[in-house]
């Protein structure tokens, strides 16, 4: 992932693949065109790389030269097309091949049209090395195109957004998810993990998904998913990891605008993490972190102990109980550690302290990320 100015864009086509929709065009246009020595004319700026690279391996004698329009701005085409160099040889008679980075809405297209209505060009060609069908608002006929891409702002090889990118060598794409801060919180019984969930939701304007809760949500609501949860439940089953992610997606999106969430209860196995992965790749984000309070054992027992004592928890009031519930969690998160650390994502706080105190330790983690 990049950042340019204030936006984040992923790869998205990689300089290989540019290479060989080069190639395909070349030998497209050579084919074409025979004995004819054409004039390629590329369209400033963004189309010098894809010239260079393209008159590098053009197999016959050619002529180049460059047109220099502007349209874009930001992120945006517009109407006003300013024509800063124009031609500045004779075409008279002359095959003319367009070269351009890319056509979105077709307005550049219309301008080169314009200018070369009274040229007396023997013919003139168009090929782009990129091409959005989506966006494209003309019928000009299109002769040449290497990539078709979906209607998404794209930088690199020659484009750019405010100025910036042109240089990269491959093509990045705009993610439609800005950066979020994605954490997954873990704890033992007793290490205060609800309660630092809901000062960090506030503190980062997180969402805290519960699985637990999203789970009673949706069987209380009688939703779909909460149904088909609800008739494995009833065989004494497991849910499926897919009913799960189904409903965990269904929160994200519910929370399309927030900064990022807190996942809690999920993943618990290797399956579910890469699940969770998957489902954050689809929304063009991530998992950044995976935090686990760490508290000693002792520490636990005598918390929970003290906490059945007021709670009247029956799980909280039996030392064993409670040994079995810590020896558990630290079986079962064992593999998340591993998944994670693989990453360079587990961070372990240590959650012995003050609530304020191990609040700022979590959070001096995730300004960390
Ligand atoms: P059109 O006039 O809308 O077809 O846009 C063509 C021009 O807009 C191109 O020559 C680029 O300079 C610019 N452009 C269009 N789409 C993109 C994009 O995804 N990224 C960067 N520039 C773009
Ligand atoms: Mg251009």
């Amino acid at each position: 992932m990049i950042k340019l100015r204030d936006l984040y864009f992923k790869p998205f086509i990689s300089e290989g693949e540019i290479q060989v929709a080069v190639q395909r065009m070349v030998d497209d246009i050579a084919n074409d065109l025979q004995d004819e020595v054409p004039v390629f004319i590329g369209i400033l700026n963004g189309s010098f790389m894809f010239v260079s690279d393209f008159v590098k391996l053009y197999p016959k004698p050619c002529e180049v030269t460059f047109i220099k329009l502007a349209s874009y701005e930001g992120l945006k085409s517009s109407d006003d097309i300013q024509r800063l160099i124009g031609i500045t040889q004779d075409l008279t008679g002359r095959t003319v091949v367009i070269l351009e980075d890319i056509i979105d809405s077709g307005k550049t297209l219309a301008e080169v049209h314009r200018i070369f209505k009274n040229e007396n060009v023997k013919e003139l060609k168009i090929a782009t090395l990129f091409y959005k069908p989506e966006a494209y608002k003309k019928d000009f006929k299109l002769h040449y195109v290497g990539i078709e891409i979906p209607d998404k702002f794209i930088v690199g090889y020659g484009l750019d957004y405010n100025g910036l990118g042109r240089d990269l060598p491959a093509i990045y794409q705009l993610k439609t998810t800005q950066h979020m801060t994605n954490l997954v919180l873990f704890g033992p019984p007793g290490a205060g993990k609800g309660t630092q969930a809901n000062f960090l939701k506030e503190k980062y304007n997180l969402v805290h998904i519960s699985t637990g809760d999203v789970f009673r949500f949706n069987i209380k609501n009688e939703t779909a998913l909460g149904m088909l949860a609800k008739s494995y439940m009833d065989k004494g089953e497991l849910v499926p990891d897919q009913v799960t992610i189904d409903m965990l997606n269904a929160e994200v999106e519910k929370n399309a605008d927030a900064n990022g969430f807190i996942f809690d209860g999920f993943p618990r196995t290797h399956a579910q993490a890469e699940a969770l992965d998957n489902l954050m790749d689809s929304k063009d984000s991530q998992i950044n972190a995976m935090i686990a309070l760490e508290v000693d054992d002792e520490i636990l027992v005598e918390r929970l102990l003290e906490r059945g004592k007021s709670s009247g928890r029956a799980d909280d009031a039996d030392e064993s109980i409670i040994r079995n519930r810590i020896t558990e969690y630290y079986n079962k998160t064992a593999i998340l550690k591993d998944y994670y650390s693989a990453q360079n994502k587990y961070f372990g706080v240590d959650g012995v302290g003050s609530i304020s105190e191990i609040t700022d330790r979590l959070s001096s983690v995730i300004d960390s990320l």
